[in-house]
């Protein structure tokens, strides 16, 4: 059901295996799931499919997962596992094209659980070639569907020093915004990963980029709000946890790993329009409390222990939230 069938997208399998990726809270993801040996689940975001095996070691042979992935080199990993797995499905798809693939594959309304692992994959951001890291030098790309939409070297080069600024200062959260964009606009044309880092550091006065460099590189916020404006990660979270949701079964659950507060944000928001009853104006007969509500937060919020923070420097900025639908 995929289209990541060109030979630019299938890994060879030296490269499957040098870009691996840690599965984050696993042991909790699937206890928090529930699952129910011959359930339907939905992996929304395969990436190198650690949550997704780890469902279907719980099932059994009447049980299915459905895995998604935007990324056509995650899409190559699950039809390689798919090829020895018929419970599994795998679909080339985002967040906003989610409602499709559960109708298309027959399980509207009827997902037992689901998962959300957000962002990108340690493959995604380790991969020079990919063009999402700071550390290490390549195209300015970005794009977790290189087919698809504009890179963020095609968007930088070409969008207003305003509309830079604002989208630095938005999903970075980073003061020098207008620095930063004022220095874009002047240096552009920009190609390469390592150029913007460069930039974006020469924007940090002297005395604090050392003190930065011990604990964070000074474009670690330029290139995380980039990031997510030329993927619209926002906007389709947004679209995949309401999708998500509305097509579980009574008692499915949701399952939401974010790395930032700003993806966090936006999955608190959703959990609690779905879990608390609306403010109802004075005068109306009815209280908030009798209004009925779909979903029921299971726990708090889930951040990795002591023993994985060991093991997986990723985890450190992993939150699990947990939703259960109810009515
Ligand atoms: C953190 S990784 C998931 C890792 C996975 N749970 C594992 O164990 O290997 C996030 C994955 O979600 C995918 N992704 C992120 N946003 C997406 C979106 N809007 N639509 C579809 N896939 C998305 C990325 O391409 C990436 O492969």
């Amino acid at each position: 059901m995929s289209d990541a069938q060109s030979p630019e997208n299938t890994l060879s399998a030296t490269e499957t295996a040098s870009t691996t990726h840690l599965p984050v809270l696993l042991a909790e993801t699937i206890q928090a799931l529930s699952i129910r040996p011959d359930g339907t689940y939905l992996d929304a975001t395969f990436g190198r499919g650690g949550h997704c095996r780890a469902m279907l070691a719980e099932l059994s042979a009447a049980g299915r997962v459905i895995a998604i992935d935007r990324d056509p080199q995650a899409i190559a990993v699950a039809e390689a596992l798919q090829a020895h797995e018929s419970r599994l499905t795998v679909v080339r798809a985002r967040f906003g094209a989610l409602g499709d693939v559960i109708d298309r594959c027959g399980v509207t309304g009827a997902v037992d659980g689901a998962l959300m692992d957000v962002g990108v994959s340690s493959p995604q951001l380790d991969d020079a070639r990919r063009g999402f890291s700071f550390r290490h030098d390549g195209p300015l790309d970005m794009r977790m569907d290189p087919q698809h939409g504009v890179s963020a070297a095609g968007w930088l080069n070409s969008a207003a020093e305003e509309d830079i600024a604002d989208v630095i200062w938005r999903y970075g959260e980073e003061r020098r915004s207008r620095r930063i964009a004022k220095a874009i606009i002047t240096a552009r044309p920009l190609h390469r990963t390592q150029e913007l880092a460069e930039l974006v550091a020469s924007c940090v006065p002297h005395v604090k980029r050392s003190r930065q460099q011990a604990s964070k590189h000074p474009a670690t916020k330029t290139f995380q709000a980039i990031r997510i404006f030329i993927n619209d990660e926002l906007q389709e979270l947004k679209q995949g946890l309401q999708v998500a949701f509305e097509n579980l079964t009574k008692g499915g659950r949701l399952a939401v790993i974010s790395f930032h507060s700003l993806e966090d944000r936006e999955v608190k928001r959703a959990f609690k329009a779905l879990s608390q009853p609306p403010v109802m104006p004075r005068r109306l007969p009815v209280r908030a409390a009798n209004v009925a509500v779909p979903g029921r937060l299971v726990g708090g919020a889930i951040r990795a222990g002591n023993h994985e923070l060991q093991t997986n420097p990723r985890a450190r900025s992993a939150t699990l939230r947990v939703i259960e639908r109810v009515a």
